[in-house]
């Protein structure tokens, strides 16, 4: 079966001074399922284009005010991108830890909470639909071009 997904990511941005407009494409080909790392012992688990779509949808429901085209707009230094989820401590860029991320948001350096970033509770986000979210966002890290670039 073939599947294609294409992310459409829009978003207005009003300050007190200006009014900024900017719409972004991220084209994202799924066409079978995709192998991520799990956790730091090397487990991959396999997640379905199925998945990954609901992922997205999950992700434009919960995140993308802030994190349009996986940039972070209140904070545009600690980005979606591939290479700072690898370099954040603990490392993001695999499925446990990102969970583990969404369940309880901490700053960059690991040493504390944060309450800029959105708390997912088990109550309103299964651990099915937080790891479809996580894959979504690291394969979209990983094959999205432009996704997290702070260029905006
Ligand atoms: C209200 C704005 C806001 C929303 C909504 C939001 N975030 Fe965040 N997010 C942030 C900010 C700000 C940071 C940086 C926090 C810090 O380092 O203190 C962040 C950091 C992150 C990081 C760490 C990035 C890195 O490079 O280490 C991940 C992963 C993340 N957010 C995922 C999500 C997901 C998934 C959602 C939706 C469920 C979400 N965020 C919703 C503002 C938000």
């Amino acid at each position: 079966m073939e599947f294609i997904d294409y992310l459409n990511f829009q978003t207005t941005q009003d300050s007190e001074h200006s009014t900024q407009d900017f719409s972004l494409v991220i084209p994202l080909y799924i066409t079978e399922p995709i192998a991520l790392d799990v956790d730091e012992k090397g487990t991959k688990r396999l997640f379905s284009p199925q998945e990954l779509s609901q992922g997205k949808k999950l992700f434009e429901r919960n995140c993308i005010n802030c994190h349009v085209g996986g940039a972070t707009l209140p904070d545009p230094e600690v980005s979606l991108s591939l290479e700072k989820l690898q370099a954040a401590s603990p490392r993001r860029d695999l499925i446990d830890h990102l969970v583990a991320f969404m369940r309880q948001p901490m700053t960059y350096d690991g040493t504390q909470e944060t309450y800029w970033c959105r708390q997912l509770s088990p109550s309103s986000t299964s651990q099915q639909q937080a790891e479809s979210l996580a894959a979504f966002v690291l394969t979209a890290a990983q094959k999205a071009p432009g996704w997290g670039t702070d260029s905006f």
